[in-house]
């Protein structure tokens, strides 16, 4: 594995599994030869959508380079199909295609691909090994990391699932080239907000060098893709199933944008430009309970509007809000842990904000 160290972002330990995360420019092409190193499987099984369909040709032919026989299931994209009768029609196709308990899953896309891929591998004949290569920024910097897997029901976002680790996660940066401008800015509102949780240098990073970073330079776009993933890689190795108050810290600004995103009916904004106007709410809760500086609240606004995301909404209704973040999986028994900032790149958790506070948050995102 030595040849690929360079890439190498993290790896993650949990107790159930250890496995590494690259992080590279342009080594979609180099998958075969890694894999080679790493495990012998039998057959591979690539998940895709229709809009990743180049990447996963690329996928296939660098597998079949190094010897190995693949296979191509194409789901139709979007998040409405991210369900259990997509779900049946893979079932299906692996055991047509005789798939067996040595095989292997590979989720070629973004979070929708690699959730429900991940689903049907942590399922089908118990579990079957399966690796995640994503190819939006959401799914590199969150989604494939952490083993979270699972699907929708009519009646909520992700409410079946497990907790099932790929064998590898393969980052090419250099794939984000074809995402449409809006997915990869919503993609940076997640890699903005490991800094301010837990890494002031990786914050100014993005303050300092957006030019660099936004026009997905090779080297700095790459280095600096692969310093946020080692932070979430780390926190899941610490805490893999947020029972240990660490995982919760990736929640920042997340109470919030979850309630902005189901009570628009997930149909305006992309999840990271709910989590951008969420963390201008958390911010604002932090500096009324005394944590934050007036001075680091404008700061974190400066850097979210600077790589094109929103800080607050003409869109949102107050009571609609407060109703389903009441409703939210993540609140227990009533009570919200709000993760808040005192410092950038320092959080904490704090369940007793006054309900006064938290509304004069929401009326200050809301235009
Ligand atoms: N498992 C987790 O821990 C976790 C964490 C956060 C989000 N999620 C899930 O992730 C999903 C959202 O993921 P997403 O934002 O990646 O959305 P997505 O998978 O729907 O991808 C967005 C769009 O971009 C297209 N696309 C993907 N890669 C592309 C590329 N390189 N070039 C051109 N087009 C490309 C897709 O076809 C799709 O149309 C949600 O379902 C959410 O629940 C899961």
């Amino acid at each position: 594995m030595n040849k690929f160290q360079s890439d190498l972002a993290a790896i993650v330990e949990t107790p159930n599994a250890t496995y590494p995360i690259w992080v590279g420019w342009d080594i979609l092409n180099e998958l075969g030869e890694r894999l080679s190193e790493i495990i012998t499987p039998g057959k591979l099984f690539l998940v895709t959508d229709e809009y990743v369909h180049n990447h996963a040709s690329e996928v296939a032919s660098s597998l079949s380079n190094s010897g190995f026989d693949s296979k191509t299931f194409i789901m139709t994209s979007g998040e409405s199909n991210k369900n259990l009768d997509t779900v049946l029609k893979i079932y299906e196709w692996l055991a047509m295609n005789k798939a067996e308990r040595g095989d292997m899953i590979l989720a070629v896309g973004g979070g929708v691909v690699g959730d429900i891929a991940g689903y049907v591998a942590a399922t089908f004949l118990r579990g079957i090994a399966f690796a995640q290569i994503p190819t939006t920024l959401l799914a590199i910097m969150d989604s494939s990391i952490g083993g979270k897997v699972g699907v929708d029901l009519p009646q909520g976002k992700n409410l079946v699932g497990a907790f099932y680790q790929p064998k590898f996660v393969l980052s090419d940066v250099k794939t984000l080239e074809t995402l449409p401008e809006r997915e990869l800015n919503s993609g940076w509102a997640e890699a903005i907000k490991h800094g301010l949780i837990l890494d002031k240098q990786l914050f100014e990073s993005f303050e300092n060098d957006s030019k660099r970073i936004k026009s997905l330079h090779p080297e700095i776009a790459t280095q600096i893709i692969r310093k946020s993933v080692a932070i979430k890689a780390n926190v899941v190795s610490k805490d893999e199933k947020e029972t240990l108050g660490i995982r919760i810290l990736l929640n920042y600004g997340h109470t919030i944008g979850h309630a902005i995103e189901a009570s628009t009916n997930y149909m305006s904004y992309l999840h990271g430009e709910a989590v951008s106007i969420g963390m201008m709410a958390a911010a604002y809760i932090s500096e009324s309970i005394g944590l934050l500086n007036h001075q680091n609240v404008e700061r974190q606004k400066g850097v979210l509007q600077n790589y094109g995301l929103p800080i607050d909404s003409s869109k949102l209704n107050m009571n609609l809000i407060l109703e389903t973040m009441k409703s939210d999986k993540k609140t227990s028994r009533g009570t919200i842990n709000w993760v808040v900032l005192h410092d950038i790149g320092k959080a904490k958790t704090n369940n007793q904000v006054d309900l006064k506070i938290v509304k004069e948050a929401i009326k200050k995102i809301s235009v």
